[in-house]
This record gives structure tokens, C-alpha cells and sequence, in this order.
């Protein structure tokens, strides 16, 4: 066998081993980092693309899990070159990280895109960090491996395993209804988060690490191992030396991000009984790449997909549980039957490959799809005169009572007034109530904030209330739980039916028929519409500004519509003659 290089046209070799004034200065100022000629020579410039930040407690390990990286593109033969890009996370980021995805996945899109780089390996971690990297690698589309950061160690207190942050939300509640006191509360702040990692229950980051392994972007069974687990950087080396194998065979993410793909993940999805913004995330990957996919088809997949996978927040247990319960190969393969098993992954084999051997651990944490949590998956998506274009609910992790319910809505027009009213003794509120808040979406808000899991008031919540009824056009954290409708589309800021919905109009959910409507007359809602006057907009200048005129709505999954597609990279450049 003779060198798989030979022949192959690396994009970086236009950098590099040109002639003139341009390849001695890209040669020149490279050796200024102490490289020799032998370091790139003929090799694939392999992009180490980081989200590593203070700013980002889920990602601050991922310089070690670069260095894994690293070593395997150079056991392959590749030249690694670890660079970093914008990061978003959860808990620091106001107002809220999803306002930034789509500028993050412009900075990796476009770092890709401007330097000599042949593959590139995207380090994710904090929800929004992974597909904004998967975003912009696939409107780049050179080869490329998303190795993720891994969940956190179970948290523990009191002998009890927690979750962040579904026991944060629990744990509040209990505090704001004065079944614990401060100093417990302080307690639990320390216990609850006591490693690297990601969040551990199947919030955002969990769901989207399980979905990239799902969409065959990820090595199979990474998604799950703990981020402290040594055989994380085993991963991550793995993945260094598969990425150099990519750009050999030229794989790139429009090969594997294909209609089949999109199906797994899709399944994956509910057999976890994932978070809700893993939905606007494949939309959003999939406008990236030209897979049609709309809404629906996460519905149809859901009514014959089993759930399977017993986490928090709709279920029992942890990721750490899950990886020494087989993980998502082991679930994978429980629903190969459901599954496009000839689908192309990173791995540069097939799904059936990939999960062949693949079984159930521990059943308690992964059902077997014969004895499945719930015959079908926990997301459904609603239709009505409240929401044409769609909305959503986790109804796995709702009380069922509230999933056949009608009520009367109890209006807040924005967050402050949520903040407001919302624990006042005077709020005109019962347990049959219908929450809803309005100008939470993705133009209103700005960003779409995960403001949707709205507060049981203070009042029900102390005569023993632990779920109702909520709607917005807002999103909800992935850790939450309870019977909240989300995205809401059209949201109610450009006028969607939301915005028209008053204190005491009757609201009716119908989760088998999939509705979700307002029991208002036509006539009367005509009437309200042409008094509606769109709320001011926030922003006048920069990206917040660009956000708000270009976003799409939640049923596109909230990309900015110029960003949708892919542009080619550069092959050719001249910069000083
Ligand atoms: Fe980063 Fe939850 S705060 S994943």
C-alpha cells in the first residue's frame, strides 16, 4: 500500500507548499511557533476547534481533551493546530445563550472556512456550544469530528443522587413553598455540580451529545462517558486519528448529514426522552445542509419510537448511570429495527457497524424496547388555532391529568411582568389555570430564553400544586420538567395568535389529537388582531440587531435566514501577490 496522501488535494497545500511570496511567509511566520518543515510537510492541517472558556464552567477541560486530540492526528500522521472560537454557557451568558448559537456557529463557520484547514475536530460541551459547531462545520463542510465534553459526575446530598439542574428547579420550589430552609439550600449549591462536565441529567447538552452520536457526527459511545473518565481522552484520541482518516477518504459532513441521519438522531431523540431544544437544533443543522425536515416528522417518528432511556428530569437516573448502563449504542442498537442502519458515520462505518455488540447493561436505566418506559417517544408536537406553525411539549415529564385539560389562561404580557405578579397573593389563579407568557420567543425576548418553564405560584405551590398547565413561545432548560408548551409559533411579538390570548380566555389541550387551541371566536379574535400593535423593538445596532431582523421562527429551528445553506471553502488564496 502506498501513502493514502499521495494525490490527495489538501486545501491546506495551497498555504503551504506554494512557491511564491505568499507560501514563504505562510512557512516563515508557522515556524515562528518552533514547527519545522517536517511538522506540515504533506500532511493534513487538522483544526483543533475549541470552545474551552473560564466563562464556561461545562468546558474548562477541554485543553486536556485537545491535547488527546492532538496526539492522535499526530499518531495518524496529521498536523494538529488547536484554535479557539466563541463559547456560550448556560449559567453566566445573558440573556441567554441560544441569542448567540448563531453567532458562535458564524465564528466556527467562518474560522474554518478562512484558514488552511483540512479537517477539524469541534470540542463542545455547554448546550449551545455543540450545535452551533455542528452548524458551522456543515455550512463549511470540510471533514469533521465533534468530540464532546461529557457529563459531570452524579451529584450527591444527603445520600441522594441529584441532578443538575432538575433538582435545582425541585429543590427551589421546595425552598419557595418552606419545606427546606436557606442553610439547606446553601448546601445543596455545593453539592449538586462537583465536577467538569456538562450537566448530568438528559438536559440540552446530555440530549445533544446522544443526538450527535445519533446523527453518526460523534465516535460511537462517546456521548455519554463521565468528563472525568480517563476514557474520555481515549475518545478524544480516537478521534484525532479518525479525523485524518476522514480527510483521506474525504468524508465530509454533507455525507453524512443526510436524510437517514436526521432520522436516527430523530430517534435517539425520543428513545432518551430528550430535551425539547434538541428539536430547533436538528432544524437548524438540517437548514444547514439542504435535508428538508420539518416539525412533523419529529411527531411521526415519536408515535413509533419506544422510550427507552430512565433519566431525569421525566425519569429516575443520571448520565453517569447511563454510560455504565451501555449508553446510547446499547439504546441504538435496542431500536436497530427503527433505524437506517447503512447510514455513513465519522467513524467511517455504518451505524450497524458501529453498534454491533452493543447490549443493555443495566435494564433498570435502559429499558429493553420489549418492556419500553413509554410505548412511544415524549415529544409531540401541537397544531391549533394558538399555534399554526407548531409548538411542543415534553409530555413524558408533564402530569397526565394536565395533557387533556382545558382552562383559563392567566396572562403575563413579558418576563417582568411574569417576575411581577407571579408569587402576589392577589393573582387570580387556580390549579386549573392555563399560564401563559407572552413575548418570550425568538424576535420578542430577544433569543428565545428558556423562559417557559414558568412558576407555579407561590400560593398553589404551598396548597401542594406540582404542575399545571403553562404556554409561550419561549424555550424550556432540557433539566425542566412539568406540562409546558413551547415554541409557540408564530410567537406572539410578530403577531402570533398568542399575543391575542386575554386574562379568562378558555384554553383547551388535547394531547392525543395533538391540539392545543384558544376558545375564542373568530370574530372576536379579528377584532383583537387589528387593535395589536407590534411590541417596540429592543436592539437598534450590532448582532442583537441582525438577530432580530433575520432570525427564523421556532419551526425553523431559529437560524438566521442568510446563514441557512453552505458556501464553498477557500481552495485558492492570494494575499500578498
Ligand atoms: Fe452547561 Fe448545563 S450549564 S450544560
Amino acid at each position: 500500500m502506498g501513502d493514502p496522501r499521495q494525490g490527495l488535494a489538501l486545501r491546506s497545500r495551497n498555504w503551504f507548499d506554494r512557491d511564491d511570496l505568499d507560501g514563504f511567509l505562510h512557512r516563515s511566520w508557522t515556524k515562528t511557533e518552533g514547527f519545522t518543515d517536517r511538522a506540515y510537510k504533506g500532511r493534513p492541517v487538522i483544526g483543533i476547534c475549541n470552545t474551552w472558556s473560564e466563562l464556561v464552567n461545562c468546558n474548562t477541560h477541554l485543553r486536556e481533551l485537545a491535547d488527546a486530540v492532538r496526539r492522535g492526528v499526530l499518531q495518524a500522521g496529521g498536523f494538529p493546530l488547536e484554535f479557539p472560537v466563541m463559547s456560550l454557557g448556560e449559567p453566566l451568558m445573558k440573556p441567554t445563550t441560544m441569542l448567540y448559537r448563531n453567532l458562535m456557529a458564524m465564528d466556527v463557520e467562518e474560522s474554518i472556512r478562512a484558514y488552511p484547514l483540512d479537517g477539524v475536530v469541534l470540542l463542545t460541551g455547554c448546550d449551545k456550544t455543540n450545535p452551533a459547531s455542528i452548524m458551522g462545520a456543515a455550512s463549511a463542510n470540510v471533514p469533521a469530528i465533534v468530540v464532546t465534553g461529557g457529563p459531570m459526575l452524579n451529584g450527591r446530598w444527603r445520600n441522594e443522587s441529584l441532578g443538575s439542574c432538575t433538582d435545582c428547579w425541585r429543590y427551589y420550589e421546595e425552598l419557595r413553598a418552606g419545606r427546606i430552609d436557606e442553610s439547606e439550600w446553601r448546601e445543596l449549591e455545593g453539592s449538586i455540580s462537583r465536577s467538569h462536565g456538562h450537566c448530568m441529567t438528559m438536559g440540552t447538552a446530555s440530549t445533544m451529545a446522544c443526538v450527535t452520536e445519533g446523527l453518526g457526527m460523534t465516535l460511537p459511545g462517546g456521548a455519554a462517558i463521565p468528563a472525568v473518565d480517563s476514557r474520555r481522552k481515549q475518545l478524544a484520541e480516537r478521534a484525532g486519528t479518525a479525523i485524518v482518516e476522514l480527510v483521506e477518504r474525504d468524508i465530509r459532513p454533507h455525507d453524512i448529514l443526510v436524510p437517514k441521519a436526521f432520522d436516527n438522531a430523530i430517534r435517539v431523540l425520543h428513545a432518551i426522552s430528550g430535551s425539547t431544544n434538541a428539536i430547533l437544533h436538528l432544524l437548524a443543522i438540517a437548514g444547514r445542509v439542504g435535508v428538508t425536515l420539518s416539525l412533523d416528522r419529529f411527531d411521526e417518528l415519536a408515535r413509533t419510537t419506544p422510550w427507552l432511556v430512565n433519566l431525569k428530569p421525566a425519569g429516575t437516573y443520571l448520565m453517569e448511570d447511563f454510560f455504565y448502563a451501555g449508553g446510547v449504542p446499547a439504546v441504538m442498537s435496542e431500536i436497530s429495527e427503527l433505524l437506517h442502519l447503512d447510514a455513513l458515520t465519522v467513524s467511517g462505518r455504518t451505524v450497524a457497524e458501529n453498534i454491533s455488540g452493543a447490549r443493555i447493561v443495566d435494564p433498570k436505566v435502559i429499558s429493553p424496547a420489549a418492556e419500553p418506559l413509554g410505548p412511544d417517544g415524549s415529544l409531540a408536537v401541537l397544531r391549533g388555532n394558538l399555534c399554526p406553525d407548531g409548538a411542543v411539549i415534553k409530555y413524558s415529564a408533564a402530569d397526565p391529568r394536565l395533557l387533556h385539560h382545558e382552562g383559563p389562561a392567566v396572562v403575563f404580557d413579558s418576563i417582568e411582568d411574569l417576575v411581577a405578579r407571579v408569587d402576589s397573593p392577589d393573582l387570580d389563579v387556580s390549579p386549573d389555570s392555563v399560564l401563559v407568557l407572552q413575548n418570550a420567543g425568538p424576535v420578542g425576548a430577544p433569543g428565545m430564553p428558556e423562559w417557559g418553564h414558568l412558576p407555579i405560584p407561590s400560593k398553589l405551590l404551598r396548597a401542594g400544586v406540582t404542575d399545571m398547565l403553562r404556554i409561550s413561545d419561549a424555550r424550556m432548560s432540557g433539566t425542566s420538567y412539568g406540562a409546558v408548551v413551547l415554541h409557540v409559533a408564530p410567537e406572539s411579538a410578530v403577531g402570533g395568535p398568542l399575543a391575542l390570548v386575554r386574562d379568562g380566555d378558555r384554553i383547551r389541550i388535547d394531547l392525543d389529537a395533538r391540539r392545543l387551541d384558544l376558545l375564542v371566536d373568530d370574530a372576536e379574535l379579528a377584532a383583537r388582531r387589528a387593535a395589536w400593535r407590534p411590541p417596540p423593538r429592543k436592539d437598534e445596532r450590532g448582532y442583537r440587531r441582525l438577530y432580530e431582523d433575520h432570525v427564523l421562527q421556532a419551526d425553523r429551528g431559529c437560524d438566521l435566514d442568510f446563514l441557512q445553506g453552505t458556501s464553498p471553502v477557500v481552495t485558492e488564496s492570494h494575499t500578498y501577490g
